[in-house]
């Protein structure tokens, strides 16, 4: 194996101005239910069209931990007649808004390791939804912040960033790279149905750049990938049949199959243990024992999952210090989440200080990296 220690120089943040909280979110939800039900009061009553329920504030607080969301197109969504982001179509000579979302978490990233963009050798787009198939998101990022290199896409949906991050260190370790941005732009409200009770509260957007680099080059403080692990199991229970196999067909191209659908209770109930098993495992294989874990950037898709994984992993229940929550003004923002937690919450800790940022959503699909700090 190679003693080249790969580590983690800096990570940069991009969040979008416009909120979304969860009276709001409530208030746009039950006008269109409240439309439906009196446009279709005679089908309902002839029991040929559902009767929608509406949603609210407590159960969505209560479920999941969400109280708001960052979102890039609100008035749209909050529109009962639209329920959708929705923006002008750019032409292929200007930046795409993934990319632009994206370069301005990279540039973050970039200044807050002083680094310049001739410095870095590759950037991966790792991120659960790309605005196209090609040219890769990546590319663009890449070309847009002036990088002489290459990047390509890659998409383990909540799992993105923890998979890019391994393969940036994949890729410093071997000597192909000595400095990887890997960029999250998640604009989850685009795949997000807004109309559905049962998820319609659940994501938000943000951009994440995380700069994975060779530790002789990188700024003090920065933090040591002591080693990663990657798991994917299959699963229906989270899905999105949108794809370019589909657009042909006017009749099932908008179907709600076309957008996030989930098995909350099932996602739930099997990745907890999944997840827990596979980093106490992980931990004990690298040497460290996973009480003495400092800080848990976990993903961030429920209050509940993130307590019973941390519980498992430290043997006590976790304190807001030691597995910090960003959900609760971010929503599910998929694979940006623990980078998010990792960016608000990692400049206190001390030299020598070891810590995890895990993933774990759609595939399914797992990540674990442990990281310890230099310096600081
Ligand atoms: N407002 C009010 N009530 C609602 C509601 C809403 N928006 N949505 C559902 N309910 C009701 C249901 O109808 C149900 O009522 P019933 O008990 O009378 O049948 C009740 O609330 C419980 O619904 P359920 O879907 O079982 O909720 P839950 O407690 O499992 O919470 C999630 C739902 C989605 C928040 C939760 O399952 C979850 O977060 N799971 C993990 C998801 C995850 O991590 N996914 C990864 C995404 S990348």
């Amino acid at each position: 194996m190679s003693d080249i220690i790969p580590v983690i120089s800096a990570t940069g943040l991009f969040t979008p101005p416009d909120v979304i909280t969860n009276a709001e979110l409530v208030d746009s939800f039950n006008t269109y239910v409240e439309a439906h039900n009196a446009a279709n009061a005679a089908a309902i009553a002839a029991g040929e069209v559902a009767e929608l329920a509406p949603s609210s504030v407590e159960f969505i607080e209560k479920a999941s931990g969400i109280k708001a969301r960052h979102v890039i197109s609100k008035a749209p969504i909050l529109d009962p007649d639209v329920m959708a982001p929705r923006w002008d179509e750019r032409p292929n000579d200007e930046i795409s808004v993934l990319a632009e979302i994206g370069v301005k978490a990279a540039e973050d990233a970039l200044a807050r390791a002083g680094r310049s963009p001739a410095d870095v050798d590759a950037v991966l787009c790792a991120a659960s939804n790309m605005q196209r198939p090609y040219p890769a998101m990546a590319i663009e990022i890449q070309q847009a912040l002036g990088i002489d290199g290459f990047g390509f896409d890659m998409n383990v949906a909540c799992s993105s960033a923890t998979f890019g991050i391994q393969t940036a260190a994949d890729y410093v370790r071997a000597g192909h790279a000595r400095s990887v941005l890997v960029v999250s732009p998640e604009i989850c409200s685009g795949h997000l149905n807004w109309r559905d009770r049962d998820s319609h509260f659940i994501f938000g957007d943000v951009a994440t750049a995380v700069l994975v680099e060779v530790k002789d080059i990188a700024p003090v403080p920065h933090w040591e990938i002591v080693g990663t692990k990657l798991k994917t199991v299959f699963s229906n229970n989270i899905r999105n049949n949108f794809g370019f196999l589909n657009r042909a067909s006017p009749e099932t191209a908008g179907a709600a199959d076309k957008l996030f659908v989930q098995e909350g209770r099932k996602v739930f109930k099997e990745v907890v243990p999944m997840v827990a098993t596979m980093i106490v495992e992980e931990a004990l294989k690298l040497g460290i024992d996973p009480v003495s874990l400092r800080r848990l950037w976990l993903h961030q898709a429920n209050q509940g999952m993130n307590r019973l994984i941390a519980q498992r992993v430290l043997g006590h229940e976790a304190s807001e210090d030691e597995s910090p929550t960003v959900l609760d003004t971010y929503g599910n923002t998929s694979s940006a989440g623990s980078i998010i937690a990792f960016h608000l919450n990692q400049a206190d800790l001390v030299d020598g200080d070891t810590g995890l940022i895990c993933s774990f959503g759609a595939g399914y699909s797992a990540g674990t990296v442990f990281v310890r700090k230099v310096g600081g």
